[in-house]
């Protein structure tokens, strides 16, 4: 089982902008890998059409995105443009990020990525919504799993970057429901000497008389 922190996993792997080994086609970018249960399937088209819509977002964080099926690079090819078709874009441009072929679910079984409860044609399980964020030291730092009958938001999946990002520059941690600009927590192992924020915005009296609750501005 991989655990938060660890390095990722390297790989190669056949993609629809050919062979990749998974580390040099990060470089020094963050990377998203995500994986759909099938091509030429509604929520899946969704999905993938919503990135292509938000690859402009990904860039500007220093993101790399590829995602992964068990189809092949033939099928994902044909349905690129479906997937075009739908986020309102031009057939004629490229597709904004690479399409992993797994149909032997290598990779899929070696990160946890199956969903059991869907099966493809033969019978055979195929890849659950999974999403595996790595940063530019190939750290493992977040994963989602959903089941196939729920889409993402990838609106949170940018909050998440955000929120790693942020969190890798500065001693904070952000709260539930935070976006960028919103106050951010002290992280609790600071100790108050060693606070150099502007100012500590609030401290919360809490019915335990402990000083843990400290809101700040970034
Ligand atoms: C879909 O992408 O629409 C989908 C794929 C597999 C199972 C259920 C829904």
């Amino acid at each position: 089982m991989l655990l938060l922190g660890e390095v990722f996993p390297n790989f190669t792997a056949k993609t629809t902008e050919g062979e990749i080994d998974f580390f040099e086609w990060l470089g020094d970018s963050w990377g998203i890998l995500f994986s759909h249960p099938s091509d030429f399937t509604p929520v899946c088209t969704t999905e993938l059409a919503k990135l292509v819509q938000l690859m402009p977002e990904f860039e500007k964080r220093n993101v790399k995105v590829i995602a992964l099926s068990c189809d092949t690079v033939a099928s994902h090819f044909a349905w690129a443009k479906d997937v075009q078709f739908i986020a309102g874009v031009s057939l004629l441009d490229k597709f904004p990020y690479p399409i992993i072929e797994d149909k032997t679910r290598v990779i899929a079984y070696r990160l946890g990525m199956i969903d059991k409860d869907e099966l493809d044609s033969s019978g055979i399980p195929v890849t659950a919504r999974a999403v595996f964020i790595v940063d530019p030291k190939k750290k493992y730092r977040l994963s989602l799993m959903y089941p196939a009958t729920t889409g993402r938001n990838f609106i949170e999946i940018l909050r998440v970057v955000d929120s790693l990002q942020l969190s890798d520059r500065e001693p904070v941690a952000t709260p539930a429901d935070w976006k960028v600009g919103d106050d951010v927590m002290v992280i609790p192992n600071l100790p108050e000497s060693e606070e150099f924020f502007d100012h500590v915005v609030s401290m919360s009296r809490l019915p335990s008389g402990k000083r843990y609750f400290r809101r700040t501005r970034v």
